[in-house]
């Protein structure tokens, strides 16, 4: 039976399959004994095997051991986690802040939990697939709104009459590298708010997973924007990306924080994260605090990259970020693009529908490529 659906899948050359590095997440990475350049990972500080975390990891382990046998609400937590949420509540200007188990868990949780059925959700086109479900799994009315379309967002928003409304978006998109415009979406909040609505009826919910480290400084989307954290606006973000490590958070209010603890069902009900990831993300937090070198690496390898792949004729989607699409048309082409660079020892992965409606190379910098690595990069591309 699934043999079936999945040589149908294989046909239109949209199975996937699983590749497993035999060495540490990196610039450098090797598959069956070749070693790779790696452009596929959100490592985008090059934190995931950075020497100061791995310390801090192991000094972690003597301290609280490696599982937590519990969730945070029974006995899983200790006080490294609330130390977490401390530093990350302070980094990211709110009166609080909440770890939670990963980025999907994140918003499959929070989402169901803040919006109820006297509640209109407006998400974007492109948000991320853990928003998608989030609003799935919720009893609201969710209403798809283009991709960064601001008054697309204000004629939906004036012709619902929900008594609530949350307005959703990934900060930097995920497999397009854009950013959102989020002055603009939460002036469109405020507007409503203040001509419709009560002072906070019309809530603006971000997914800062890209943004958290990479924009503003590192402090995330709101710090570029030159934004305050307002009391209306409630950001999620993730610690698996670029600060290497791995869960999520969500920080606000501390009335709100209260509430998703109370009721979030992906955070009540699951076990608490083990405390080696909690020490590994409150040390990649420390590095980018003292170290905004990291970051302006980051971003001149991503516009070396960007500039390279355009000045050969590519077509870079609108990106802005170091996730950078390269518009390749059809699944054929892209796998063979994809296949090219991988004979080249670069690796960069297709990806297809249903992740994406346009096939594309998806490639992401890191502050560790080198200019050699990116020279390979451009080259392997101007062959295919
Ligand atoms: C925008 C966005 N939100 C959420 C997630 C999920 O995060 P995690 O991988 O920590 O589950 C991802 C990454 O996959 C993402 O790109």
């Amino acid at each position: 039976m699934f043999s079936e659906r999945l040589k149908i899948l294989k046909e239109k050359g949209l199975l996937r399959e699983i590749k497993d590095r035999s060495s540490p997440q990196g610039p450098k990475i090797r598959f069956d004994n070749r070693e790779y350049i790696n452009f596929s990972s959100n490592d985008y500080l090059g934190l995931s095997s950075h020497p100061y975390i791995i310390d801090k990891v192991k000094k972690s382990l003597d301290a609280y051991g490696s599982g937590t046998a519990a969730s945070r609400l029974l006995s899983g937590g200790s006080t490294i986690h609330k130390e977490l949420e401390d530093k990350i509540a302070l980094f990211k200007g709110t009166e609080s802040a909440l770890v939670l188990n990963s980025g999907y868990a994140a918003n499959t949780g929070i989402i169901p939990a803040i919006a109820d059925e006297d509640t209109a959700i407006f998400s974007d086109e492109l948000n991320h697939a853990s928003i998608i479900d989030g609003c799935r799994l919720s009893k609201a009315k969710t209403i798809i709104y283009r991709h960064k379309d601001v008054s697309h967002i204000e004629e939906l928003i004036g012709k619902d009459n929900a008594k609530r409304k949350i307005v959703i978006t990934d900060t930097v998109f995920s497999m397009d590298g854009d950013i959102a415009p989020l002055r603009d979406i939460y002036n469109i909040c405020l507007r409503w708010n203040s001509e419709h609505g009560t002072p906070n009826s019309t809530l603006l919910y971000i997914d800062d997973a890209h943004g958290t480290g990479v924009l503003g400084n590192g402090r995330g989307a709101l710090s570029h924007f030159d934004m305050k954290p307002e009391p209306s606006i409630i950001q999620m973000g993730t610690f698996s990306k670029a600060l290497g490590s791995f869960g999520a958070f969500v920080a606000g209010r501390r009335d709100f924080i209260e509430w998703i603890l109370n009721t979030a069902r992906s955070f009540i009900f699951s076990t608490a994260l083990p405390p080696g990831v909690i020490a590994a993300s409150m040390a990649a937090l420390e590095l980018i605090e003292g170290d905004t070198e990291l970051i302006q690496r980051l971003w001149s390898n991503r516009d070396k990259v960007a500039h390279g792949i355009k000045n050969i004729g590519y077509d870079i989607m609108g990106s802005e970020t170091p996730i950078i699409p390269v518009r390749t048309g059809t699944v054929e082409n892209t796998l063979r693009v994809s296949g090219h660079l991988y004979e080249k020892g670069i690796y960069a992965p297709a990806i297809r529908p249903p992740t994406v409606k346009e096939p594309r190379i998806r490639i992401t910098v890191t502050a560790a490529h080198t200019d050699e690595d990116i020279d390979r990069l451009i080259e392997a591309l101007r062959e295919v």
